[in-house]
């Protein structure tokens, strides 16, 4: 029988995270992972870090490589009826920016730093099972390597992602969900070649959405709208870049470079936000208690600010032994989640093509992009919530 404080399910950024913040603090963690550290590396996130994120990088002491490499970005395009409008989100929030870094990144300098610190993480761990969170003594137990173990521990926390084993325990009269599937999803490419502008390009076109984004100056990723019934062995390269090239403005088609894909996804949009967060000891973070539509990029910054409340409720209650912020978890975390979720709804509802709604749908998104792109405040209700809106906000 092992004994940590906080046990930790889940080795994506949310558990490395918190991993981190915690280990810093003083407070011992175990991370238990289902997969391999190759397999969760090679999985394909968005790459698009506000400054609420960038600071806790920082402050688990992982951002020196964020900062080498990592690109500024202070505005986006938004294309519409063959035309490119930039938003000026620096200008327009008072000098705030954003920054791309791949997830993908952004993970491998976290293990690395848990590595080198020689702090345990489980990968490989079958069966994971979380006990008596509603108890004092919470356990965890799993197999590894074919043999059964235990954790005995002071809180779990539950950064498995949608598909993990912590939401699924709750009892179903403790836990409501709230759900909204959108009837396409994204075909994404990564591939290494420039990036075709240096800021990343929304396009709302007759033909669907579009997104063009980077991974640095080098590595480009681009997405398409694309049916949902479509399989991604159905879409060559080639078709991919003959498709883009139609929802492109003319100056980006001719500066579109093309090449080889280097990995090829559809991945489906969804809104989901699980309510409450927090069961007797148990805490649920990132992926595990909702899930943006990608559309503005708020899925890992959202896991980002739930760790960050999250770590600092689990170091107030070891160091001034309040429960304060452990039992304000939950309401804090839910108010800028749904922010967020409000924000991806209406970006992508804005930017896609909904085909039920017929012609008149199409024409109506373009006059709202027109309007938003020549007001003021339209342009700022966009740049505040891309760049993120602050941590304790609207709070009077
Ligand atoms: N046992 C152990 N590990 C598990 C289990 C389980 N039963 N179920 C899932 N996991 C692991 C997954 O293998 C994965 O590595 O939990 C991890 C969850 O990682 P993510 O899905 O990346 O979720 P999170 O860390 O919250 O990161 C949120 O990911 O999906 C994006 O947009 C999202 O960028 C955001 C970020
Ligand atoms: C990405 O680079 O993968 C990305 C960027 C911005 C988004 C979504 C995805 O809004």
């Amino acid at each position: 029988m092992k004994k940590t404080q906080v046990a930790i399910i889940g080795a994506g950024p949310s558990g490395l995270l918190l991993g981190q913040l915690l280990h810093k603090a003083g407070i011992d963690n175990i991370i238990l992972e289902r997969h391999t550290g190759e397999y969760v590396l090679g999985r394909i996130r968005a790459g698009i870090l506000e400054q609420v994120c960038i600071d806790l990088m920082d402050e688990a002491g992982v951002g020196e490589r964020m900062h080498r490499e990592g690109l500024v970005h202070g505005g986006i395009d938004l294309l519409f009826q063959g035309e490119r409008h930039r938003i000026d989100m620096n200008g327009l929030t008072g000098g705030k920016n954003v920054m791309v870094y791949g997830q993908t990144e952004l993970t491998r300098d976290l293990m690395d730093a848990r590595k080198a610190e020689g702090l345990e993480t489980v990968y490989e761990a079958l069966d994971v099972a979380v006990h008596d969170f509603d108890s004092q003594r919470p356990r965890v137990t799993y197999t590894h390597n074919g043999q059964a173990h235990e954790i005995q521990c002071d809180f779990i926390a539950g950064c498995d992602g949608f598909h993990g084993v912590c939401r699924a325990s709750v009892p179903r009269s403790a836990i409501q969900e709230f759900e909204k599937v959108y009837p396409f999803g994204w075909l994404g490419v990564l591939s290494d070649t420039p990036p075709v502008h240096e800021e990343l390009i929304y396009v709302n076109s007759p033909r669907g959405f579009a997104l063009c984004s980077m991974r640095s100056h080098t590595r480009s990723r681009y997405y398409l709208q694309v049916p949902l019934t479509d399989k991604v062995e159905e879409w060559s390269d080639q078709a991919f870049w003959d498709e883009l090239k139609l929802r492109l403005d003319p100056q980006a088609r001719k500066n579109l470079v093309t090449g080889p894909s280097i990995e090829k996804s559809i991945a489906p949009l969804r809104s989901f936000v699980t309510e409450p967060l927090r069961f007797g000891r148990l805490f649920l973070a990132g992926d595990a208690g909702h899930i943006v539509p990608p559309t503005g990029a708020k899925g890992l910054n959202l896991a980002a600010t739930d760790v960050k409340y999250l770590s600092g409720a689990l170091i107030e209650y070891y160091r001034e032994k309040s429960e304060a912020g452990i039992d304000a978890y939950s309401e804090k975390c839910l108010r800028r989640i749904w922010r967020a979720e409000r924000f991806s709804w209406w970006f992508t509802s804005l930017m896609h093509r909904f085909p039920e709604q017929g012609e008149i749908g199409q024409k109506l998104q373009e006059a709202e992009l027109d309007y938003l792109v020549h007001s003021e405040a339209g342009s700022r209700t966009i740049a505040e919530n891309y760049v993120g809106l602050p941590l304790d906000f609207g709070r009077d």
